[in-house]
């Protein structure tokens, strides 16, 4: 099983590509998860991530709390999208398993240099700022990574917080440009593939159907998470966005993109967190990224209700 951390700011969504990844041990080992702020405060986040946990039925998955604000802007959040907590819809029990009293930085860090060389995948789920501080904290870890999947960014797709921005990249650009210059390999999951990965109403009526207190806690988060996606977008229910990620670890081939250079815009307050994505290759800037376009829904629904009905 392939080995990753993942860096999280739950979220309705982020608790499903949680779940996803712990229901799956044949291709993702989890060896913990880093709380960011993001959807939410940290102390919420924190919070859901343990929540997430332990209704996975593994309290063993150490939990870090990371960073509490982006590197250089004020943290902005999003209530709106995911209720109070973060993570409304279902009624879970508050987490008895403990928050690990190490940084989430410093977990990456530590981790990172513990395991061999190339062996742990970073999924980031929310703002890069736990990332980019490992990195610029530990600059030898970068090389040890084997790669970075992330949820984050849009491009023809534009932008779900500002006309061009995604939330991820927004919250905090500087740490995503610190990320997406690093010379690591980025798997991009933008709102262009997200956006296809709706959860219709008999998809959600397919969890609810598991039957199982996983599939019946995620219909509960995404009938809560689509009352914002429908209005807004008069889209056909919710993006299961950071899912996308996990699954991509999972079955790589329901999914496909182009390698392309992705710059991020940090100076511009009207472009601010942009990802600018060299689709059609008019620049000789070097690919740093592959940008994922496309993905076969019903594929991605057949394994994410197969996966959550084990549970
Ligand atoms: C991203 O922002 C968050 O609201 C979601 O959890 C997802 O990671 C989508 O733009
Ligand atoms: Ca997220």
């Amino acid at each position: 099983a392939r080995k990753i951390i993942i860096d999280t700011d739950p979220g309705q969504d982020d608790a499903v590509a949680i779940l996803l990844a712990l229901a799956s041990p044949e291709e993702i080992e989890v060896v913990g998860i880093t709380a960011v702020a993001g959807n939410v405060p940290l102390a919420l986040t924190a919070r859901n991530a343990r929540i997430v946990c332990e209704l996975a039925g593994r309290p063993d998955v150490p939990v870090c709390a990371g960073c509490d604000r982006p590197l250089g802007r004020p943290l902005v959040t999003a209530e709106h999208v995911h209720g109070q907590t973060g993570l409304n819809g279902p009624i879970l029990p508050d987490p008895t398993m403990p928050l690990q009293h190490e940084h989430g930085v410093d977990f990456i860090i530590r981790t990172l240099r513990e395991q061999a060389p190339g062996s742990v995948t970073l999924c980031p789920l929310g703002p890069l700022t736990n990332i980019a501080m490992a990195f610029v904290k530990a600059p030898d870890i970068v090389d040890r990574v084997a790669g970075v999947v992330l949820m984050g960014g849009a491009y023809f797709q534009v932008g779900n917080i500002t006309p061009t921005a995604e939330f991820n990249i927004y919250v905090d650009p500087q740490a995503a440009d610190i990320v997406f210059k690093s010379g690591i390999d980025i798997t991009v999951m933008p709102l262009d593939v997200t956006h296809k990965a709706l959860v219709t109403k008999a998809r959600n009526d397919a969890f609810r159907a598991l039957g199982t207190p996983v599939g019946m806690a995620v219909a509960q988060m995404t009938d809560f998470f689509e009352r914002f996606d429908r209005k807004k977008y008069g889209s056909d229910g919710a993006p299961l966005h950071d899912p996308c990620v996990t699954a991509w670890l999972i079955r790589p081939d329901l999914f496909s993109g182009r390698r392309v250079n992705v710059e991020i815009e940090t100076t511009s307050e009207l472009t601010m967190g942009m990802t600018v994505a060299d689709w059609w290759g008019v620049t000789d800037r070097v690919p740093n990224a592959l940008f994922i376009g496309d993905m076969d829904s019903d594929g991605f629904f057949d394994l994410l209700t197969e996966r959550l009905g084990r549970r």
